[in-house]
């Protein structure tokens, strides 16, 4: 079985959030169940730089210009790269430039990438042809489009919707520009509310449609989380499934992770004492407080509700918790927490800024996570969270819904609770569940044995690795 992926984040070339992490775990735990991946990606510095081996496989004409598809082997994974430097060896993010504004030729990029999918899907390496090309994003939507303009044979494809928050939309004016068929320019087609919609597109085209949670995949089709799309998932519905993320479980392995003062385990606890005191020291947060020291991890958005924690925060904070906070994005929350953490400097730490090893420190050294999310497609950190014993506390929708078992009172005494979870996503719900946090810190026996089971949680892509494959050979057989 052979699967090309296509996507436009991969750790460790590029990440701006967990479609990245997604995209580079996965095809080992594919491996596993015997299927064979290779990554598309964007021929980014940092992958170009990367590739071993590397063979050129010819010219390709895009939409953005002319390019070159690259094969070679780069930090584990057989990738394909989209060698096309004028597109995408700049710098800046993957998406936006160094002031955060999109690069203007967004729709040339991410057509280019898609137009690549549908030509290797299609054949464009005679010596590599797919049974599935498994798409991820908007930035791959149009290889679907592409794909259903052509004749001769194709193999299947997947769409998997990370965030349909993110839809790639365009004005009309790009349909000549990208080669699409103006009959496409409709209902049924890739025209969505007037614009070219690249989400859209591979939504009416794609053979089979995922997304990365079970409870997301039912939320998506309802006008309050679909974004629009909900009634065409409703119309599609038979071909829709939800399939849980897993992480990394060895780059996240509270046992080997060498950002860590100390190895420890769940029969090893000492460890996590000592991540937390170099966290406190890293941050110049005092020691000794009375209350559980609460992270966040996050892109600083609307999506991530954290607005909200920045209302409840005091009082959490008068019930003897602290804050580390890492994360960045809306400048008016940077600018909240920025000031909490002026104001009360023993109790509040902020860090603004994307930095991978103190990610892994705060998890280690934190006793809890929190993600108040409005919505959450799948999530990770609370996955890490479980991992490294630092207690996820939740909005209960999405993947987080799926991954946390809320620590009621019934839940407490059958011995199943992983970490906290609250509905609505209100300032008030959330405070209620940080007291509940801070009840269940005082109940030393309690906690000790909530963060033990949290940590004997499977969160690996074992489960979600087989269900792919069982997924592609449906449709390649
Ligand atoms: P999303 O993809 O919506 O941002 P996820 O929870 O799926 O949410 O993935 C976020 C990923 O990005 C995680 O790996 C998290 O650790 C990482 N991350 C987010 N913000 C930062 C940051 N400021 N520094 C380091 N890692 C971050
Ligand atoms: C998106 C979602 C997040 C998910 C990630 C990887 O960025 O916001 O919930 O975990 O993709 O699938």
């Amino acid at each position: 079985m052979r699967v090309l992926f296509a996507a436009s984040e991969c750790v460790p070339f590029v990440k701006t959030g967990g479609l990245a992490d997604v995209v580079g775990a996965l095809p080992a735990a594919l491996a596993a169940e015997g299927v064979e991946v290779r990554v598309l990606l964007p021929g980014y510095g940092p992958v170009m730089a990367a590739l071993e081996g590397a063979a050129t496989l010819g010219p390709i004409e895009t939409p953005g210009g002319p390019a070159r598809l690259v094969v070679g082997r780069a930090a584990g994974l057989d990738v394909v790269a989209l060698d096309a430097p004028a597109l995408f060896d700049r710098p800046g993010g993957p998406y936006s430039d160094t002031a955060g504004r999109d690069w203007p030729d967004n729709h040339l990029r991410f057509a280019a990438l898609s137009h690549a999918a549908a030509a290797l899907a299609q054949g464009a390496d005679r010596d590599w042809r797919p049974d599935v090309l498994h798409l991820h994003d908007w930035q791959t939507g149009l290889a679907p489009v592409y794909l259903h303009q052509r004749t001769g044979p194709r193999p299947a494809t997947v769409l998997t919707i990370h965030n349909v928050a993110f839809q790639g939309l365009f004005p009309a004016s790009v349909i000549g520009p990208l080669g699409l068929d103006r009959s496409g320019f409709a209902q049924d087609g890739y025209e969505f509310w007037g614009k070219v919609g690249f989400l859209k597109g591979a939504l009416v085209h794609a053979d089979r449609i995922t997304t990365v949670s079970p409870t997301y995949a039912r939320e998506l089709m309802t006008p309050e989380f679909g974004m629009g799309l909900d009634g065409l998932l409703r119309h599609r519905r038979t071909v829709v499934s939800g399939i849980l993320n897993g992480i990394d479980t060895r780059a996240w392995d509270p046992e080997t992770d060498p950002a860590l003062p100390r190895p420890y385990s769940a029969r090893a606890m000492a460890g996590k004492a000592a991540a937390r005191r170099a966290l406190e020291r890293r941050l110049g947060l005092a020691a000794g407080m009375p209350g559980p020291l609460l992270a966040v991890v996050s892109r600083l958005t609307e999506q991530k509700g954290l607005d909200l924690l920045a209302e409840v925060l005091p009082r959490f904070l008068a019930r003897g918790g602290r804050l580390a906070l890492l994360g960045t994005g809306a400048t008016g929350l940077e600018a909240a927490f920025r000031a909490q953490a002026e104001a009360d400097p023993d109790r509040v730490a902020v860090v603004i800024g994307f930095d991978e090893a103190l990610a892994h420190l705060i998890f280690g050294g934190a006793d809890a996570i929190c993600i108040p999310s409005r919505f959450e497609p799948c999530g990770l950190t609370q996955l890490y969270g479980l991992r490294y014993g630092c207690l996820p506390v939740v909005a209960r929708t999405g993947g987080l819904a799926d991954t946390v078992i809320d620590a009621n009172p019934a839940a407490l005494a059958t011995g199943v609770a992983t970490g906290i979870q609250f509905a609505p996503v209100t300032a008030a719900a959330l405070g209620d569940a940080l007291d509940r946090l801070c009840d269940l810190w005082a109940d030393r026996p309690a906690w000790r044995r909530t963060m033990r089971r949290a940590m004997g949680q499977p969160v690996g892509w074992e489960v979600s690795a087989a269900a792919y494959r069982a997924l592609y050979d449906g449709l390649a057989g």
